[in-house]
This record gives structure tokens, C-alpha cells and sequence, in this order.
């Protein structure tokens, strides 16, 4: 080692000391350069390696860059003892880190919410598989053999009896099969339609059916009240239903559902086609032919159903204009959810 290399191992160290922000820091360069093994005492070994005519200088050197490093260890010590722990400080000034969460697709808002809703009315969630059988989506559900929801251009048949289920109707099928009355139960679920997709049309959509069956009277006016409770509690206070006459096969008498618009509350406006009504749902009272069908007896037992698109609700109730925005998971569309 020569004069030259001590001078800049010197001042190297004197700066290794001067940067310790913490005591932890410090103790480290301390080591590195005072310790048994550290680099002060391995010089002090290697003397006999400097030339001769050096070494008084180079000793002498070595001496004094031990005492200055360990004054100014000394020194540093007491200030990083003084100076609050690095590890709790933090700077203010600094901008925020940008978290960015998820959201709640509306789909599965729409279902959570209304799963709620009915909980509150006492309404369970019942599940039903998405592969049918012509039985329980169509048969049972009192649909004649020559019904055209049937045809190969509006259900997905899959070989034999399979099919995708065209509604979540079925699984009030499942549901009275294997379970006495009082049956009150929602079920929210994925269903199939051979349908061109447009603004409006998807071949895969949701649904969610209610199914409300008791020894006790149940009458067309628990559906009213059932259906403008949930209303309201899913689209505003002020929301309002009305049954018109209809036809379902599995209801006798049918009504399709209409709530209130929400968005003009009923004085017309694009959203309703400037009728006041949006159409929203199916339901009536269970017909007899179905209660038979699950080995239910029709004289003893009372009982209404409905179902609506969830999708439907999601676009209304978010003023979604195309059900399309729903599947492409564009994060700008998504983002909105938030
Ligand atoms: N399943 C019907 C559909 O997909 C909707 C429906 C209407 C369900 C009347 C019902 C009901 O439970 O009572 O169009």
C-alpha cells in the first residue's frame, strides 16, 4: 500500500462515517474499519509490505486516521442518538402512492343488492345448475311439447334432453321437488338464448326468479307488495309497480311487472319511451298444473312467482345504454363502477 492509497482510504472512511444516518449505520462502519478484522488493524499488519523509506510516515498516518475516525464516530454517535429513528419519519411533502381497487361489477351488484332486499322479506337464495333438462326448464314449468321457446333457434340444445336453461324458472322445479312448503327462496343465476346480440340482446344474460309457495293463503297482492317493496328499495323511494294482464305457462293468472321510471318518475321521457313504465318483470300466482307436476297438492298449497332480468335493472338503475358494455370488460366502463 502506498502513501497515496492511505490518503484516499482515509477519507473514504471519514465519509462512510459522516453518511451513517443511524446508529445501526454507524456501528457497521465502525466495525468495517476499527473492528479485530477490520480494515485499520489489517494495515497496521501489511506495514512491513510499505517501502522502508515510507514507513515512519505511513505509521504515523495510520495513528492518526484511527484517532480521527474514532472522534468523529464519537461525534456522529451522539448526533444520530439525538435525531428521532429514521425508520418513523416521514416526509410529507411526498405525493401519494395511486391505488387503484376494484369495483363491483354491476351484475354482481345488482344480484348482492337484490339478494339483500329479499332477505329482508325472508327470501332465501336458492342455486340451480346452468345444464338443464327438458323436464325441469320446460315440462314441468307447464310449457306445451310444441311451445316455440323449444325450437332449436331459441334454446341451446345439447344432445337428448340437455339444455342450457333458457330461464332460472327451473330451479323452482329443483326447489319443490326436494323441499315441503313453506318454500321462499330468489334465485339469481346465468341462462341461455339463441339470441343476435344487439344493444339490448345477449345469448347469455342473467336472471333472477322468486318463488314464494305456503300451506297458508298467499294471494296476487303479497306479489304486489313483495315486488314494490323491492321497487323501491332498489330503485328510489318513490318507485310505483303495475301488473299488466299477460300469459306465462307456469302462472295462471300471469302479469308482466312495470316499475315507475325512474328517471323522469313517470312524466315520460327517453328511458320509458315517454311512457312512465319501465317493463321490467314476469310473475303471477304458481298454476296447479306445475304444483302437480312437483307432487304438490294444488287444493293445499298457495303460492306466486316472478322473474326479471338482472341485467335489465343494471342498465336502468346505471343508466347503461347497451348490454354489450356489461361483457367487454373495458377498464373505462368498469373503472365507473367504483
Ligand atoms: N321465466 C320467465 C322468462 O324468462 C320469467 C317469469 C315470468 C318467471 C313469470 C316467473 C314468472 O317466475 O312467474 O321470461
Amino acid at each position: 500500500m502506498t502513501l497515496a492509497e492511505l490518503d484516499k482510504l482515509q477519507a473514504d472512511s471519514l465519509m462512510e462515517v459522516a453518511n451513517a444516518a443511524d446508529a445501526e449505520t454507524l456501528e457497521k462502519v465502525r466495525i468495517r474499519y476499527l473492528g479485530r478484522n477490520g480494515v485499520v488493524p489489517a494495515i497496521m499488519k501489511q506495514m512491513k509490505e510499505v517501502a522502508a523509506a515510507d514507513r515512519p510516515v505511513f505509521g504515523k498516518n495510520v495513528n492518526q486516521w484511527r484517532k480521527e475516525i474514532e472522534t468523529a464516530i464519537a461525534a456522529k454517535g451522539t448526533e444520530v442518538s439525538k435525531a428521532p429513528s429514521n425508520k418513523v419519519l416521514f416526509d410529507c411533502s411526498l405525493p401519494g402512492r395511486w391505488h387503484t381497487p376494484g369495483a363491483r361489477h354491476p351484475v354482481s351488484r345488482v344480484i348482492e343488492e337484490s339478494a339483500a332486499i329479499f332477505a329482508r322479506l325472508g327470501f332465501s337464495v336458492a342455486d340451480g345448475p346452468d345444464i338443464e333438462n327438458r323436464f325441469n326448464n320446460f315440462t314441468a314449468l307447464n310449457t306445451p311439447a310444441h311451445h316455440p321457446s323449444m325450437d332449436e333457434s331459441d334454446t341451446f340444445w345439447m344432445g337428448g334432453d340437455q339444455l342450457l336453461r333458457t330461464q332460472t324458472s327451473p330451479v323452482q322445479i329443483r326447489m319443490m321437488t326436494s323441499h315441503k312448503p313453506p318454500v321462499r327462496i330468489i334465485t339469481p343465476g346465468r341462462t341461455y338464448r339463441r339470441d343476435t346480440t344487439d344493444a339490448t340482446h345477449s345469448a347469455n344474460f342473467h336472471q333472477i326468479e322468486g318463488l314464494y309457495v305456503d300451506t297458508e293463503p298467499v294471494s296476487l297482492a303479497d306479489l304486489k307488495a313483495t315486488l314494490a317493496y323491492y321497487a323501491r328499495e332498489m330503485m328510489g323511494s318513490e318507485a310505483g309497480v303495475r301488473f299488466r294482464p299477460h300469459f306465462f305457462p307456469f302462472t295462471e293468472p300471469s302479469v308482466e311487472v312495470d316499475f315507475s321510471c325512474h328517471v323522469c318518475r313517470g312524466q315520460g321521457c327517453r328511458v320509458c319511451k315517454m311512457s312512465g313504465w319501465i317493463e321490467i318483470a314476469g310473475a303471477g300466482m304458481v298454476d296447479p298444473r306445475v304444483y302437480e307436476f312437483v307432487g304438490y297438492d294444488p287444493a293445499k298449497v298457495f303460492g306466486f312467482a316472478f322473474g326479471f332480468g338482472v341485467e335489465r335493472i343494471a342498465m336502468i338503475k346505471y343508466g347503461i345504454p347497451d348490454i354489450r358494455w356489461l361483457y367487454e370488460n373495458d377498464v373505462r366502463f368498469l373503472a365507473q363502477m367504483r
